[in-house]
């Protein structure tokens, strides 16, 4: 008999695709497959249609306008067109930039590159549950300030930063603020007016929508953001990002936030209990595990734990056939360092390598994380009594 594949619990890389975001893509491939950008037929401009009742609803679902949305490639070049084409576009006495330790990579590199090109920047620090300081964003702020990032859900820890506050404090001293938004779309209310979010980026494929396509909103007035365009040829997206436009998945991506904002509420009920199920199975079990980031305000499917002595890799191994899951975030897996983020809250490095990340997501079931419960608990003990 075949036996049935591990449960999928690594939903913070990516999900798989929801069907009905699928569904939604399909005709764009062989049937509405114009070119966006041909308007003098009937088969662009129906593409280009599509594409612009996808910019409305990805713009409404974060309390945007539809001209404010940028599609891209995803998160990753989202993020380089904000912080790099902001930099590009900022006065000379405007080149000091502040964000995060806990950042992702993407965001983290973009600084690296900004302090290669002549401007200023602070990273925050975080404690020991991976919350920014309001004092210490205060304390960092200047006159030269151009922009401030802060990461709206941590991709490793799930922590949620105080976004309204900290847009707040921006507004205040008259600087930019993006937030990368990849992991919260979705999953946490947005509002970028109610927020004074500035730039915000996003992705489809964390939110069952497909790879390969995303987002930047950037705001057209109180203030009107400016930012340089990183990728030339043909000045599509008013100017910002040039290339021809990925009409199914544009048209998948706005599928997939139209789902997840409409069943936000009762999707992270669901997601949150069984997150619940396995974090009182695993503390109740192991005395010693210790959950990684701020317990109150996280995401509802984020698990991240540490149990002493029990190599995350060895886990893995160990329940390859059973759960499919993750040691801290899936890209600095593939360069094998330690995670900068339990590394930023302070942890040791024993609980470093022993940390595991379960990602919950819409089509796992409580069933099967009862049943998978026990087993993971069992494989924990089992290498912890080996370790010790
Ligand atoms: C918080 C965060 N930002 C940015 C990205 C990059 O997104 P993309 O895969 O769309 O480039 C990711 C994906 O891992 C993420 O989790």
């Amino acid at each position: 008999m075949p036996s049935s594949p591990p449960v999928y619990l690594d939903n913070h890389a990516t999900p798989c695709v929801d069907p009905q975001v699928l569904e939604a893509m399909l005709p764009y491939f062989t049937e509405v497959y114009g070119n966006a950008a041909s308007k003098n037929h009937v088969y662009g401009r129906d593409a280009s249609r599509a594409v612009e009742d996808a910019r409305a609803d990805i713009a409404k679902a974060i309390g945007a306008k539809h001209q404010e949305i940028v599609f891209t490639s995803g998160a990753t070049e989202a993020i380089n067109l904000a912080i790099k084409g902001v930099a590009q576009a900022t006065p000379e006495n405007k080149r000091h930039f502040i964000s995060v330790v806990t950042e992702h990579k993407a965001v983290l590199d973009c600084f690296q590159w900004l302090e290669e090109n002549g401007c200023e920047t602070t990273l925050l620090p975080v404690d020991t549950d991976g919350l920014i300081d309001l004092e210490e964003l205060n304390g960092a702020v200047r006159d030269d300030t151009a922009l401030v990032s802060v990461m709206a859900a941590n991709n490793e820890i799930g922590v949620l930063q105080p976004i309204e506050e900290i847009g707040k404090i921006c507004r205040e001293i008259e600087c930019y603020f993006m937030t990368d938004a990849t992991q919260a779309l979705g999953k946490i209310p947005l509002d970028v007016d109610k927020m004074n979010i500035d730039l915000l980026t996003c992705s489809g494929h964390k939110l069952y929508g497909p790879k390969g396509v995303g987002a930047l909103y950037v705001r057209r007035s109180n203030p009107h953001v400016k930012a340089t365009c990183q990728i030339n040829g043909g000045g599509h997206e008013r100017g910002f990002r040039s290339g021809t436009l990925n009409v199914p998945s544009i048209v998948g991506f706005a599928r997939a936030v139209k789902l997840a904002c409409s069943g936000m509420k009762k999707d992270q009920t669901r997601i949150q209990k069984m997150r619940d199920t396995l974090q009182r199975a695993l503390l109740e079990a192991i005395p010693d595990a210790k959950v990684n980031g701020y317990l109150e305000q996280r995401l509802a499917g984020n698990l991240n734990i540490s149990c002493q002595g029990v190599e995350s890799e060895a886990l893995i191994i160990r329940l390859k056939d059973t759960v499919a899951f993750s040691s801290g975030s899936a890209c600095t897996t593939a360069s094998i360092q330690p995670s900068h983020v339990l590394e930023a809250l302070g942890r040791t490095e024993d609980e470093i390598y022993s940390s595991v990340r379960f990602g919950f997501g819409r089509f796992n079931t409580q069933k099967e994380i009862e049943q998978l419960a026990p087993e993971i608990t069992e494989a924990v003990m089992e290498l912890q009594a080996f370790a010790f």
